[in-house]
């Protein structure tokens, strides 16, 4: 692991973390899959990876034409699933359960404020059938891209549905995002409409979603000929007539029948954007059958779904963690969920148990940032609510440190309840490492082992494989998988190299004739005694903050794009509740700023970097320097900037460095 990063801060802590805990009998009695069960399916899949597949998307998914071909992999990387199968992500989130579950509620809605609002699978169907008439009466049809902008709410599942259910590809940007970073995912989407709300409640205030469309279309985006605005917060807002439609006046028109487009397996379903370690953010491109099979059978997994289960996933729509777990595996599985508007501490830290209790809530799904600030505010707020109804806990997003595991576990499962921690990413679709709460011991910061049907790999420096048990290494996934990315959006090249370039010359096909090639994570891992894995962090440019992705360089390009910047490197450092935190070196034009002047700029360019991408990316700590340490051959040393923001002690060799006195101003001395 020479050339990797130095892992990050939990490291030493989770590598001598011996505990496990079983699952509680209770829990076992009732599951879905105990351990023999999931040594059946593990079987399964070794014997046959691909029929193992076909036959759960023959059982969990409804098709309108059944395919007869499960896997094409004629053109590996750019692996095809379930290639000539019509499906509709839509029709098996709604339409099946009608029959079944029409009266059931399909989502329990609270708004920040406290405002109420429950959807059973009947209305839930209507309303998506309206807006999907909606949007063909507006000229939208299959293949045409839409970007939906909007707070965490039922509308924003409403509109990646009715999306689904004409073919048209949805392309869901996060709220928190500036118009700027909308902007350019509109552009590189090539949407033609966008859908959006005048505002949403977070903290206490307003986030003018409908003011950053306006900004974000005022120049560059004029594929864009229509904007539908969801009435939530009641402010006045900018219109422009022949272009911005109200969501109410659209629907109110709009039959509540509307026929599915039945779309090819591989048609996408949705293209989401997401941090890389070099450019932009690219679209990583989902296709419907496969995502969807993934999405299904994983909640159902690892989840443990009961006919009777009120799941909550806090995600926002606008991450993956919100798309495969609220937006389409909740409902494709017919159970209800509940969505939250807002923020955690609103009014109060209890917030999220008033919801628990409120509601019912029996599966609470979120990340460790999460966990970390409530466990902050302490167990006197858990302690004021009924939460006898939740029987599994989840996690998601980052590691999760032993200490703020065991406080979840004690504190919120009273010691009885499973915790899951789900190792995937944005590519991969859905979980891919996590236990199976009934099936098997959890331990404090590992996400266990791969669920069946997925395979995965420590390998070394060179792609290959490390043949003990206990080893280090990069995270590989070495068979395809249905909700595995496509390719990227317009560039196909980048798919190729960023994902499967780096051991690219390791490829085979296997003893059932599929060609396998790595599927590079850009994660370390560990693997113990037990075939436990332990995720390290990231070995590339990508910072994971309170569980969201970014890359250092879209900061460093913000920092650059401010008039006083000259050059900004930015890294990671580890952070007692995000995870992780930006620290940015910077730069200037002209002299160093000392003092006030430095303070009152720093302050400055946070704010231009929440401006450029987002508040998530603002950084936490900016140093300003005369320049940056650099080889004689001119490039950054990074690993010397992560120490130095760490705090820790310089241990590399830095009489290599152009400019070695840099050192000691770069630390603040
Ligand atoms: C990290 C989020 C440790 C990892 C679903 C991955 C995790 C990146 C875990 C993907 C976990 C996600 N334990 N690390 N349980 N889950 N990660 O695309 O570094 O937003 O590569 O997907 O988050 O982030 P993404």
């Amino acid at each position: 692991m020479s050339q990797m990063q130095a892992p990050q801060g939990a490291m030493k802590s989770v590598l001598h973390e011996q505990r496990a805990f079983p699952p509680h009998a209770d829990f076992v009695a009732k599951t879905r899959i105990d351990a023999a069960r999931l040594d059946a399916m593990r079987a399964e899949a070794a014997a046959d990876p691909v029929g193992f597949w076909a036959e759960l998307a023959r059982k969990h998914l409804a098709w309108q034409t059944p395919f007869t071909q499960a896997l094409d992999d004629s053109a590996a990387p750019n692996y095809r699933w379930f290639v000539d199968g019509r499906t509709n992500a839509s029709v098996n989130c709604l339409d099946r359960h009608l029959g079944t579950r029409g009266d059931k509620p399909a989502i329990r809605f609270e708004g920040e404020g406290g405002d109420v609002r429950i959807w059973t699978y009947r209305e839930l169907h209507a309303e998506v059938c309206r807006l999907a008439n909606g949007l063909k009466s507006l000229g939208i049809a299959k293949g045409d891209r839409v970007v939906i902008y909007m707070p965490h709410s039922p509308e924003a599942v409403i509109a990646m549905q009715a999306c689904a259910r004409i073919g048209a590809i949805h392309s869901v940007v996060f709220g928190g995002f500036s118009s700027s970073s909308l902007r350019d995912r509109v552009i590189d989407a090539g949407a033609r409409l966008v859908i959006t709300a005048d505002g949403g409640w977070r903290a206490g205030n307003i986030v003018e979603l409908k003011k950053a469309v306006d900004e974000a279309l005022s120049s560059g985006c004029e594929a864009v000929g229509k904007v539908i605005v969801f009435k939530r917060t009641a402010q006045a807002v900018g219109w422009k007539q022949g272009r911005d439609l109200w969501w109410h006046e659209l629907l109110a028109t709009q039959s509540a029948q509307c026929e599915p487009e039945w779309v090819e397996a591989e048609h996408p379903l949705f293209l989401l954007y997401t941090s890389g370690s070099t450019g932009k953010p690219k679209g990583v491109q989902h296709a419907t059958g496969g995502y969807l099979l993934n999405a299904t059978v994983t909640s159902l997994w690892v989840f443990d779904y009961q006919d009777s289960d009120v799941f909550w996933c806090t995600a926002d729509v606008g991450w993956i963690t919100g798309h495969s777990y609220v937006a389409y595996g909740p409902l494709s599985n017919g159970v209800t969920m509940m969505i939250y508007e807002g923020a955690p501490t609103v009014p109060d830290a209890g917030r999220f148990w008033k919801i628990c209790q409120d509601h019912g809530v029996t599966i609470f799904y979120t990340a460790p940032t999460a966990i970390r600030a409530l466990m902050k505010l302490g167990e006197e707020w858990p302690a004021k609510y009924d939460l006898s109804r939740l029987r599994l806990l989840g996690s998601v997003g980052e590691p999760i440190n032993p200490e703020a595991w065991i406080w979840y576990h004690r504190v919120i499962g009273k010691e009885k309840l499973p915790i899951i921690d789900t190792w995937w990413q944005t590519e991969t679709g859905a979980a891919m490492i996590s236990p199976l709460p009934g099936a098997m011991p959890a331990k404090p910061g590992s996400c266990t082992q791969a669920l069946p049907g997925i395979f995965v790999d420590v390998v070394d420096e060179a792609g290959v494989s490390i043949p003990s048990q206990e080893a280090s290494g990069y995270l590989v996934i070495t068979h395809p998988w249905p909700s595995m990315l496509r390719t990227v959006w317009g560039d196909n090249d980048r798919y190729v190299k960023t994902y499967f370039g780096q051991f690219a010359d390791r490829q085979w096909t296997d003893e059932h004739g599929t060609r396998r090639m790595l599927y590079v994570a850009g994660d370390s891992v560990h693997r113990d005694a037990d075939g436990y894995h332990w995720i390290l962090g990231r070995v590339d440019d990508v910072l994971n903050v309170s569980g969201h992705r970014l890359g250092t360089m879209e900061v460093e390009s913000a920092l650059v794009s401010h008039p006083r910047v000259a050059e900004a490197a930015v890294v990671g450092r580890p952070h007692e509740v995000k995870g992780e935190a930006v620290f940015a070196f910077v730069v200037c034009k002209g002299p160093r700023p000392e003092g006030e002047e430095a303070a009152s700029l720093a302050k400055e360019l946070r704010e231009h970097v929440g401006k450029q991408i987002g508040a998530i990316a603002k950084p936490d700590d900016v140093r300003f320097a005369d320049n940056l340490p650099k080889t004689r051959s001119g490039k950054i040393m990074r690993r010397l900037l992560r120490s130095i923001a760490k705090g820790e002690e310089i241990t590399q060799d830095i009489s290599t460095l152009e400019n070695p006195g840099i050192v000691a101003q770069l630390q603040g001395r």
